[in-house]
């Protein structure tokens, strides 16, 4: 399959990096098309953990990697995130048109955050500013900041409105000068100018010359800008269809969209969350399966498998496979539950409602399973046990898309290919 793409189907930290990189050893390109370092993707190799924010996970298999337009790029975070492997192995391209966290957008994000009435509990990392720039027009892109005399411009036109409304609206010191960030930024662009490409170009003559391209989305289907629990979302479009504005390229015929569904619930920051289990049972997986976040550390809500996030995640995704991981966190829980429904007011909801506002009025319907314990090293599907296959089988037949990968530990060789 020349195109496939890596989704998150719930609300981000599904395993997408590791599924990602396992799926790489057949990839000529790997890239990032939206989101930036607010997300965080682990991987491990034998006895080796990477963490990756902005380069795609590609890497680790020594792949031709490419940042899309779409992508928000913080250049400090990239340097410092390429220092991982040295910069001269890496092959990678930056499109022109990517745009540029600056550091204000950290600022704004944190003071809108203590302004607003209700936190969305932001990475903080300055994602939804540089995309509310974009599209007021007013962002500065990896090719102006590549050129000292375009940035020192850009730069000009910019910064006396935010510090102004950092300072007058927010009470936020900005103790950095114009010259300063040109000064430093001049020199983050001087350092990356080696990577400038035209991304959308480059992919699509891959895609045209049946090369394989696998796309690796950041965050999850519930987190999407459009499609997310709205505003307790990113400020990007993780949904499969972000390919194509992400990177620039045409409508494919011929897409595997692989949904990457952890065998349970999490979420890391606010928003709505009905299959929550706030008591010893959520601190017990929080622990087993270490849900801390990668990027802020802090813990990620935990709750049972949701049947009904999945299906809207099928539908608006197209996803053609399914990829579980983390079953394993599971092992030694005596009863599992899955939510196969919502009951609202009298009513069943077997897709996640429009408008989640009347989640109020629902209440998880469960079905449950007996636990099980699982061998992190087993691969042979048919080999699980009775129990963890009666629990893999009822998720992928609920769905109708098939489990292709199944995902028993954080190790790339963890992986039952079925
Ligand atoms: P991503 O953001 O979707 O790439 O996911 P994260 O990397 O943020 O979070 C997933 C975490 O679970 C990482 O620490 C992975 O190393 C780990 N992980 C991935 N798959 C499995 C699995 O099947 N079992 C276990 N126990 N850990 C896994
Ligand atoms: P990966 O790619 C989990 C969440 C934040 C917050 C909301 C908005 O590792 O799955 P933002 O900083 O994007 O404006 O925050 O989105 N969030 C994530 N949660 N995994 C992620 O990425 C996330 N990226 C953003 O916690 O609730
Ligand atoms: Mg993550």
């Amino acid at each position: 399959m020349p195109a496939t793409i890596i989704v998150g189907t719930q609300f981000g930290d599904e395993g997408k990096g590791k599924i990602t990189d396992f799926l790489a050893e057949k990839a000529d390109l790997v890239v990032r098309y939206h989101g930036g370092n607010n997300a965080g993707h682990t991987v491990v190799v034998g006895e080796k953990t990477y963490k990756f924010h902005l380069l795609p996970s590609g890497l680790i298999q020594g792949k031709r990697c490419c940042i899309g337009a779409g992508v928000a790029l913080d250049p400090r975070v990239l340097i410092e995130e390429m220092k991982q492997f040295g910069q001269s192995k890496i092959e990678l391209a930056i499109d022109h048109r990517t745009q540029i966290i600056m550091p204000w957008h950290n600022l704004q994000d944190g003071a809108r955050e203590q302004a607003r009435g209700r936190k969305i509990g932001t990475t903080g990392r300055g994602i939804g500013p540089c995309y509310e720039d974009r599209a007021g027009r007013n962002g500065i892109r990896f090719c102006e900041l590549v050129e000292p005399e375009r940035l020192r411009k850009r730069i000009a036109e910019v910064f006396p409105t935010k510090k102004r409304i950092l300072e007058e609206i927010y009470s936020v010191n900005v103790d950095f000068s114009e010259e300063q960030v040109f000064n430093e930024y001049s020199g983050l662009g001087e350092k990356l100018k080696q990577f400038l490409g035209d991304v959308s170009l480059e992919v699509s003559t891959a895609l045209k010359e049946g090369k394989n391209v696998l796309f690796e989305g950041a965050q999850g289907l519930f987190l999407d800008n459009d499609f997310g629990t709205y505003p307790f979302v990113t400020s990007s479009h993780p949904m499969a269809g972000g390919i194509f504005t992400g990177v620039g390229i045409g409508l494919l015929n011929d897409i595997e969209a692989i949904g990457i569904v952890k065998a349970y619930t999490t979420r890391v920051g606010e928003g709505p969350f009905l299959t929550e289990l706030k008591g010893e049972l959520g601190e017990t997986i929080r622990k087993n399966g270490n849900e801390f976040g990668t990027t802020t550390g802090r813990p990620r809500r935990i709750g049972w498998l949701d049947l009904v996030l999945l299906r809207t995640s099928i539908r608006i995704n197209g996803l053609t496979g399914i990829a579980l991981t983390k079953a394993d966190v599971l092992s030694g829980i005596p009863k599992l539950k899955v939510c196969v429904a919502y009951e609202c007011g009298g009513k069943k909801l077997e897709e996640f409602p429009a408008d989640w506002g009347v989640l109020k009025k629902c209440k998880p319907v469960y079905r449950e399973f007996d636990g099980f314990e699982i061998d992190h090293e087993e691969k042979d599907f048919s080999k699980l046990s009775s129990e963890a296959r009666e629990y893999i089988g009822f998720i992928e037949k609920e769905l109708g898309v098939p489990i292709k990968f199944v995902s028993l530990g954080p190790k790339r060789s963890q992986t039952i290919l079925r």
